[in-house]
């Protein structure tokens, strides 16, 4: 009898024991990704509560920009090149035009923009995204989704016309999180059609292994202005986690993302937050003392005097500007009828990421590839319900769109416009936007070593399909 007992427990234990290795087979079979695949054909279709409309299908191919003869043209030229730093530190780059940052665009509001990109000898392949600009889909440079990643010896021409003036960059969408730390990226300033007098530097702060720099300035860059010169600054965080800036000097914060806000004068000692992928400009009045602004935690600085040998105060951490803080809390879309409503819940989960065992992002509850697809129809006006249920920190950026911020855990703030939102720990946000730019545009974690472990996902418009194939085996990998 007893003996029974013990064989049938036996082998109970050992079907239990097959269950879980049959069931641990299949979640990391169903896990891996195909040597290539069409990212429309992955992940569950969330329709944000619409009715289906009828449509017809058209191709990410097809939304190109515009024709006719540019008003601004540029090559850009993606190779291996030595940098060097203001310190004197020498680094090995990958670079456009030999620099990184590459050359600064500027070119005006309206300007017919085009861009061309060469591969001398990145291995990887290279692509184009304009960071923040909602360019055509088919000029968005997302390698596997909007175009092939450029091979060595090959060229992709990008053409568009950015409607909107402000501060944006580029950056290569191909293999991203190690091509961007390595150097390709630059600034992209579209300043207004009616140019400003004064001075306009647009910074882009990067870390290249381990040295912080604005632009290539990883010590004190010493500039002398004129005292009452109007000055801008661009502040452009090119890096995959947060950076601090402490201003001093200085008048008021005047735009987030490229978008305008009533300026917003900052306290004495208040310290900008820019999550990776944002940008902040801030505008002032020359004095007649020191107008300076210092990476934190690092010794990159811009100092600003009449006579050029001012110096950054020591820096120390202040109260941080609060975007959501400036005023009244908005009425944005109140009252208004969103046509789709999302929820996008980033935790993290066991499971299998392309065979690999870990805790990984999870998306919905959801690991990548298996990640939700957002559809949307032109002309929705969409909600989508962000709630970070981690304890990371997640710039969430959305191509070919800006999202207007409506609420921060449950409660109205003032809105602002953004293309990349920061997301403290455990915060929830609510932002809308008009579907008003056709195509399959990528919503991911501006930390891009966050985006390259899954924490990235599409928005598709009803309809669209795309020629290109991401995976290894298409030599396309935009993350
Ligand atoms: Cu600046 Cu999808 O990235
Ligand atoms: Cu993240």
């Amino acid at each position: 009898m007893r003996k029974h007992l013990g064989t049938a427990l036996t082998t109970v234990a050992m079907l239990a024991g097959l269950a879980l290795l049959a069931f641990l087979a299949w979640s990391w079979w169903q896990s891996r990704l195909p040597g290539s695949y069409d990212v429309t054909s992955y992940g569950a279709i969330d329709d944000g509560g619409a009715q289906p409309v009828a449509h017809e299908h058209f191709s990410v191919a097809g939304l190109t920009g515009p024709k006719g003869k540019p008003d601004y043209r540029l090559t850009l030229t993606a190779e291996k090149a030595p940098v060097r730093l203001s310190s004197g530190q020498n680094l090995k780059a990958w670079t456009f035009n030999g620099g990184a940052p590459g050359p600064e665009i500027r070119v005006r509001q309206g300007d017919l923009v085009q861009v061309t990109l060469a591969n001398k000898d990145i291995g990887d392949g290279v692509t184009v995204h304009w960071h923040g600009v909602d360019v055509p889909n088919a000029e968005d440079g997302v390698a596997g989704v909007t175009q092939n990643a450029v091979e060595e010896g090959g060229r992709f021409v990008y053409r568009f016309r950015p409607e909107q003036a402000g501060t944006f960059w580029y950056h290569t969408h191909q293999d991203a999180s190690q091509g961007v730390k390595q150097g390709l990226y630059g600034a992209l300033v579209v300043e207004p059609k009616t140019k400003q007098r004064g001075l306009d530097l647009a910074l882009p702060v990067h870390t290249f292994s381990g040295h912080t720099a604005i632009g290539t300035h990883d010590d004190v860059w010493r500039r002398a202005v004129p005292a009452g010169t109007p000055v801008r600054l661009r502040l452009i965080n090119t890096d995959s986690a947060t950076t601090r800036f402490r201003v001093t000097g200085m008048g008021s914060v005047v735009a987030i993302d490229g978008a305008p806000i009533a300026p917003t004068p900052l306290l004495p000692d208040e310290v900008l937050e820019i999550g990776a992928g944002g940008r902040y400009d801030v505008a002032f009045r020359m004095p007649n003392g020191v107008a300076s602004v210092s990476v934190v935690n690092s010794r990159a600085a811009l100092a600003l005097s009449p006579d050029g040998t001012g110096a950054p105060p020591e820096t120390k951490s202040g109260q941080v500007f609060d975007p959501g803080a400036r005023g009244q809390p908005g009425t944005a879309f109140q009252g208004a009828h969103f046509d789709r409503t999302f929820g996008l819940t980033i935790s993290k989960k066991v499971g299998f990421l392309n065979g690999k065992p870990g805790r990984h992002w999870a998306l919905n509850g959801k690991l990548y590839p298996h990640v939700p697809m957002f559809e949307v129809a032109k002309g929705d006006l969409v909600r989508i319900n962000l709630n970070n249920d981690t304890s990371s920190v997640h710039p969430m950026h959305l191509h070919g769109h800006h999202v207007t911020v409506l609420t921060r855990n449950g409660k109205p703030v003032s809105p602002w416009s953004t293309d990349t939102l920061l997301m403290l720990p455990h915060e929830r946000y609510s932002v809308a936007f008009r579907a008003d730019n056709p195509g399959l545009w990528m919503l991911h974690c501006h930390n891009l070593e966050h985006a390259a472990n899954g924490l990235t996902m599409h928005v598709m418009y009803t309809g669209v399909t795309t020629p290109y194939r991401a995976g290894k085996s298409a030599h396309n990998d935009p993350e």
